[in-house]
């Protein structure tokens, strides 16, 4: 295909999408994309047609201004039209704008700017006859909207009648705000539809505009729906002096009875607009509702009126948006990795996309059920979401966009390493290699062995890690033990002074003690925590070694999966081989008298604790446990002898006791932090 042909086949390719998406917003009440998306898509078939303007049909989503209104409401025409606002996406693009009017306005210096929050909801135009609410109309087309009054009248915060106290009584009045549904009330309707089997709202704004268009008015009123004023026409007003600025415009509205958001400010330069746009990009999460920008505009009617309106936009105004959460890009692979448990996991690897501030090329696909469900192909577009610090996932495929010869994802019945066959344990979402000498798996099992809360072992991290099994230096943990600095020099970039650096702090783990070490072996559901409740109950090696399952599952805080996963671990032969290794390089496989403990867990020596209450995430043996290994008495009862309380939620008496006693208290949080000091 010829540069042009592509061109060409995808400015229809987009034209159709757009359109689709329209008729299922707008008509269907289902929108299939986010807005930001639509956004996107839209900004590139708009580039495209820049660029070749042959290319522009009169029935392109661009040439109009929005869609039809859906058929079962009474459609009406705006008495006057109303526009959308033109998008910047950060300060340049406020700047681009601000220059643009002021080209038209060569002899404007200062002005004042008007920053409103940006509601994310649905536009209403309320008309008010001699003060009374006579009708109110969804956006529709801009042109030409539905006539949903009954719904309107519904929402408590819209007047249905207008407080004429503060100014002459006017024959007819225009309000435009935007309609919205608090976040609170969002999240108790989804939750209402996913226990009735009913398709779940995407966001809060199109649960809004499902909501207005609800032809049964009673489930409206069930709804709370809010509103917020921003806009006011009165014929004639700024030449009565009614009000001459958006300033004065939302006072009037208040006082007229309308509900105004009262995050706004009056700013005298732009870079003030900017603090006000930063500001409330991360305030905006302790909001009860959502807005997805702030909306600007100059603050003069006079000069608003000077500018106009081009075939869309007030060019007196701008949404400057915070970014999109969710954006469309191409997958160009499906890699498989292998995790140290086995696991394989597919991988996707796409075009970068900016994304929440930063830029996204991979996601976990986490196994090939979520791949099934996505049906997600290599060459597919797909939506990837990055909210705030959540990790970028691919939320859905746009089937339109899927070029011809794709093929359905197969997970390889074979480890993508070691070669070897893989296995899926029936009811398991996981496939894993259970091939114990695989690469991957033994490059995940060193990495975990030096982990901080295992060996702690300074200076190999995952790089060197790969170098040494690549290399055929290590083929188990045990073979760290036994690196020379002159086997670690052959390795590239590697001096003799940081080789021997290394030989050293691999000789150091030797002494970490038993329940670390226990850790590091990285028995499936042995935690930190579990590995020093496990060790507290055998304190040696052979113990555990020869301990019966049900023994392990006696110890409290110790439930019978990670039982049988330990006892399994040890009935495998080549595991016993590891311990007879490690056990001849010195490891400490046996929990050492207080002599040759570290002094760090010594730290209450000598000192009587009492717990009481529920621990936020530790059981009170496990709590416990790690008083005791700090070399503290745990007692059950507050006396003058008790040196410290250890408080939980709902405490009683003991709480009542000690602080009668005056008795020195602590949270488990403090009791975390003190035990983790150095
Ligand atoms: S002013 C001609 N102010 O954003 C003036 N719009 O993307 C147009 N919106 O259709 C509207 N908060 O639904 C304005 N404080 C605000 C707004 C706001 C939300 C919505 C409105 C508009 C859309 C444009």
């Amino acid at each position: 295909m010829t540069q042009i042909q592509t061109e060409v086949k995808r400015v229809e390719e987009l034209r159709q999408l757009l359109q689709r998406a329209s008729y299922a917003y707008y008509v269907l009440d289902a929108p299939i994309m986010e807005d930001a998306v639509y956004d996107k898509f839209y900004r590139e078939l708009q580039d495209l047609e820049i660029q070749y303007p042959e290319l522009i049909a009169p029935d392109s989503p661009t040439q109009r201004v929005g869609e039809r209104p859906a058929t079962h409401f009474t459609s009406v025409r705006h008495h006057i039209p109303l526009y959308s606002l033109e998008n910047a996406f950060n300060v340049d693009e406020l700047q681009a704008w601000d220059q643009r009017w002021r080209r038209q306005l060569p002899t404007i210096d200062s002005v004042e700017y008007v920053s409103e929050l940006k509601i994310d909801g649905s536009a209403l135009a309320l008309t008010y006859e001699n003060g009374v609410l006579v009708r109110g109309a969804t956006r529709g087309d801009g042109v030409a909207g539905e006539d949903i009054t009954q719904n309107v009248k519904t929402i408590r915060s819209i007047p249905l009648r207008l407080n004429f106290g503060a100014i002459e009584p006017i024959e007819r009045v225009e309000v435009r705000g935007e309609a919205f549904l608090p976040l609170e009330v969002f999240k108790q309707i989804n939750e209402e539809r996913q226990k009735a089997g009913e398709q779940l709202f995407a966001n809060p704004r199109n649960a809004a505009a499902g909501t207005l268009r609800q032809l049964d008015s009673r489930i409206v009123a069930q709804r709370r729906l809010d509103f917020f004023a921003y806009t006011l026409h009165i014929p004639g007003m700024d030449d009565a002096s009614i009000a001459n600025t958006q300033w004065e415009a939302l006072e009037l509205l208040q006082k007229m009875g309308f509900r105004v958001n009262p995050n706004h400010k009056l700013c005298a330069a732009l870079a003030e607009v900017g603090e006000y746009y930063e500001y409330w990009d991360t305030e905006r999460l302790n909001l009860p509702y959502m807005t997805d920008g702030v909306v600007v505009k100059l603050n003069s009617f006079k000069l608003q009126e000077q500018l106009g309106f081009t075939q869309k936009f007030p060019r007196w105004a701008v949404a400057l948006k915070y970014p999109a959460e969710e954006a469309p890009t191409r997958v160009e692979n499906i890699a498989v990795n292998v995790g140290r448990t086995g696991a394989l996991t597919p991988l996707a690897q796409m075009r970068p996309v900016q994304l929440a501030g930063t830029t996204v090329s991979r996601a976990t696909l986490h196994n090939s059920d979520r791949i099934a469900q996505l049906d997600i192909r290599i060459g597919d577009t797909v939506i990837v979401r990055k909210a705030g610090e959540i990790i970028p996932e691919v939320v859905r495929v746009i089937k339109e966009l899927r070029p011809d010869d794709t093929e359905p994802f197969v997970m390889p019945s074979y480890c993508p390493v070691c070669g070897q066959s893989v296995v899926r344990e029936s009811g398991e979402a996981v496939t894993r290699c259970v091939n114990a000498s695989c690469a991957a798996i033994l490059k995940g099992s060193i990495e975990h062995w030096v982990s901080r809360d295992a060996l702690d072992i300074k200076g190999v991290g995952e790089k060197l890690v790969h170098q040494l099994v690549d290399k055929g230096l290590v083929h188990s943990v045990a073979d760290l033990y036994e690196l020379t600095a002159e086997k670690l020099c052959t390795l590239e970039r590697m001096g003799q002074k940081s080789a021997e650096k290394l030989v050293m702090a691999i000789a150091q783990s030797k002494n970490q003690p038993w329940s670390r070490v226990l850790y590091g072996l990285g028995i499936r559901h042995v935690g930190s925590v579990n590995a020093q409740l496990i060790t507290e109950k055998y304190p040696t090696v052979e113990k555990l070694e020869t301990a019966k399952q049900s023994d392990i599952a006696g110890i409290y805080g110790i439930g019978a999966e990670i039982a049988q996963s330990v006892y399994q671990w040890f009935q495998i032969e080549a595991n016993q081989i590891l311990i007879e290794r490690l056990q001849a390089t010195g490891i400490k496989l046996a929990a050492e008298e207080t002599s040759l403990v570290s002094s760090g867990e010594q730290k209450f020596a000598g000192k009587t604790f009492v717990i009481t209450g529920t621990l936020p995430t530790l059981k009170r043996d496990e709590a416990k446990a790690l008083i005791q290994k700090a070399g503290g008495k745990v007692t059950d009862s507050v006396s003058k002898k008790t040196d410290y309380l250890v408080v939980g939620e709902d405490a009683g008496s003991k709480l009542e006791k000690a602080q009668a006693l005056g008795i020195s208290q602590m949270s488990e949080a403090q009791l975390l932090e003190i035990l983790a000091e150095e």
